[in-house]
């Protein structure tokens, strides 16, 4: 695939070994799982996919390694339709892996190896200018090293190119970075590490005075809401779903969101679609699964569970 992409990712690949246990380990215990599976992961590859599951042409850059986990994510993306053309395999590095557990309740906790992702370097991303300099929105997360999301958002920048970071997980990030972000997508919990603050309001503030240019913080089944300097906040409510669980539905919200935004998509509208496509995600095991097509989220929005 080549030409123009609408959406560009600066991505993690992992895979996730997923383990259902009754409820949060406590430190020292074991527990026997109900349940396991090897499934794919990775914040930037499962946000890709939640992109070019709404039709939207994807195109990755990333490192993986060499063994059979970094022909699985190959194999992947070219099913999805996504080009890989700037994807660099590491042989004999290991790839990325998350050790997951899921709890009976949905929830779930992530221990992320970045493996051979963490050796992404600033030559890489620079090489891929061609695909970033005429892409429609490149987005990150905070699972690749931040030099390569600098130096991805400074060529997007200067090309008039959206950038949108999920700020995942959430990490101290440098003063330069901030004011190169056009759209920020942390949860909740995300939200008030970075800013160091006790409230959704002040510390959306915060990271607004640092720069940001919208943001957006998403809060599970109440949806989300939307900051920009100088006016009031937008709250888009969200859908109370039997939650099968919820690996991946931030990297659907912020893929989804991307595509949207991509086609000029007014805020409100694409605020509800990414909402809607967050909620089907989390209708089936693992990070992918689940992630909805566009008919799915317009069946949704039209017919609200
Ligand atoms: O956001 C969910 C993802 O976080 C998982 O797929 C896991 O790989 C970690 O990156």
């Amino acid at each position: 695939m080549s030409g123009a992409m609408d959406v560009v990712c600066v991505a993690s690949w992992n895979v996730d070994l997923i383990a259902h246990i009754a409820q949060p380990l406590a430190r020292g215990q074991t527990q026997m799982a109900q349940h396991f599976e090897r499934l794919p992961g990775g914040k930037g590859s499962n946000a890709a996919i939640a992109a070019a599951r709404q039709g939207a042409q994807v195109g990755l850059i990333s490192r993986i390694g060499g063994d059979d986990f970094g022909q699985m994510g190959l194999d992947l993306w070219a099913r999805e339709g996504i080009s890989s053309q700037f994807v660099l395999r590491a042989e004999g590095e290991a790839n990325g892996t998350a050790l997951i557990l899921v709890y009976a309740d949905g929830n779930n906790s992530i221990a992320v190896f970045p493996g051979a992702g963490a050796g992404m370097s600033v030559a890489q991303v620079t090489a891929a200018k061609p695909l970033l300099s005429q892409a429609r929105v490149v987005m990150s997360s905070c699972e690749v090293p931040l030099a390569a999301t600098q130096a991805a958002f400074e060529i997007a920048r200067t090309h008039g190119v959206l950038t949108l970071l999920n700020p995942a997980p959430a990490m101290p990030l440098p003063d330069t970075l901030w004011p190169l972000v056009d759209v920020l997508t942390p949860n909740e919990g995300e939200l008030l590490l970075l800013a160091e603050a006790n409230d959704i309001d002040s510390a959306a503030q915060r990271l607004l005075q640092k720069g940001v240019g919208a943001l957006v913080v998403t809060l599970g089944e109440r949806g989300c809401a939307l900051f920009r300097p100088g006016e009031d906040p937008v709250h888009i409510p969200g859908h109370a779903m039997q939650v099968v669980d919820t690996i991946g539905a931030g990297d659907t919200f912020t893929g989804t969101l991307a595509v949207a935004l991509a086609r000029q998509t007014p805020w409100p509208d694409a605020l509800r679609w990414a909402n809607a496509a967050a909620a089907l995600s989390t209708q089936a095991h693992g990070a992918v699964t689940a992630m909805p097509t566009q008919l799915e989220v317009r069946s949704l929005l039209q017919n609200p569970l």
